[in-house]
């Protein structure tokens, strides 16, 4: 069975205070006996840190971003492999975000996802809908779209050391989460999309949902079907709401 994954994606907030309260505060409450897998994904500068305080505590850690390339006249880029050198091992890639703010296109995504894993780091694709292609009836197109981007440029088989993570647009800090079903309906497309390519990668693969994740509503989020953890944005910034959310997944 698939082992739940609960990731916090602190986007850019922190600072070395509130980094060092917030792990402190992670580490007196996670019990290593605990089902499912725990992720955090401070900004770049804080890693090396954040990798310290961790140390040992089975707490994982990932980055929220990395440059298409491995090395080279890049400027203020950083590469996978520089993540994994600080203690990484998961790199979300396509976030909303990215797409939005920063115009990252499909192909940027895809290559991405490939140079996370030439890097042996496992990519967290993130994919979904902003409101008006949901209201316009257009999000299984959407994030048909997404996935085969990637699917095309890295092949099913890579699917096997990635996590793809179901981010509605309008659902992200709105305080506004999917209903179960909504979710649960997204994320079994994106499973039949990849069972058609290869079964035994589709019964493996994680999916998470993001969007407005907090302890009230994780436990029947994470109680569907198809749904194997979350990403979290918000709410991953305390640590015993943090915790709450973990302690609601399947083991
Ligand atoms: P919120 O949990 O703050 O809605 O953010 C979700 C998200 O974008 C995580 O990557």
């Amino acid at each position: 069975m698939r082992t739940s994954l609960i990731a916090g994606n602190w986007k850019m907030h922190g600072s070395r205070d509130a980094n060092s309260r917030l792990i402190g505060g992670l580490l007196d409450g996670y019990d290593v006996r605990g089902g499912c897998d725990i992720l955090v994904c401070p900004p770049f500068p804080y890693l090396a840190e954040v990798a310290r305080l961790l140390n040992g505590s089975g707490i994982l850690m990932g980055a929220q971003n990395c440059s298409t390339e491995e090395s080279g006249a890049y400027t203020g880029e950083v590469a996978a492999s520089m993540l994994g050198e600080t203690g990484c091992k998961y790199v979300i890639v396509g976030h909303s975000e990215r797409r939005e703010i920063f115009g990252e296109t499909d192909s940027t995504v895809a290559r991405k996802f490939v140079a996370v894993q030439q890097a042996q780091l496992e990519p967290i694709l993130c994919v979904g809908e902003t409101l008006a292609q949901r209201d316009a009836d257009e999000t299984r197109l959407v994030i048909e779209r997404q996935v085969n981007a990637v699917l095309d440029v890295a092949g099913v088989a890579a699917f096997a050391r990635a996590v793809i993570a179901y981010e509605p647009v309008w659902a992200i800090g709105t305080g506004k989460t999917a209903s179960p079903e909504q979710a649960q309906a997204v994320h079994a497309l994106i499973r039949g999309m990849i069972a058609a390519k290869d079964d035994k990668i589709a019964g493996s693969i994680r999916l998470l949902y993001g969007g407005s994740v907090k302890a009230a509503n994780a436990a029947q989020l994470l109680a569907m079907p198809d749904i194997d953890g979350g990403l979290i944005g918000g709410a991953s910034l305390q640590a015993e709401e943090f915790l709450r959310i973990c302690a609601a997944a399947k083991a």
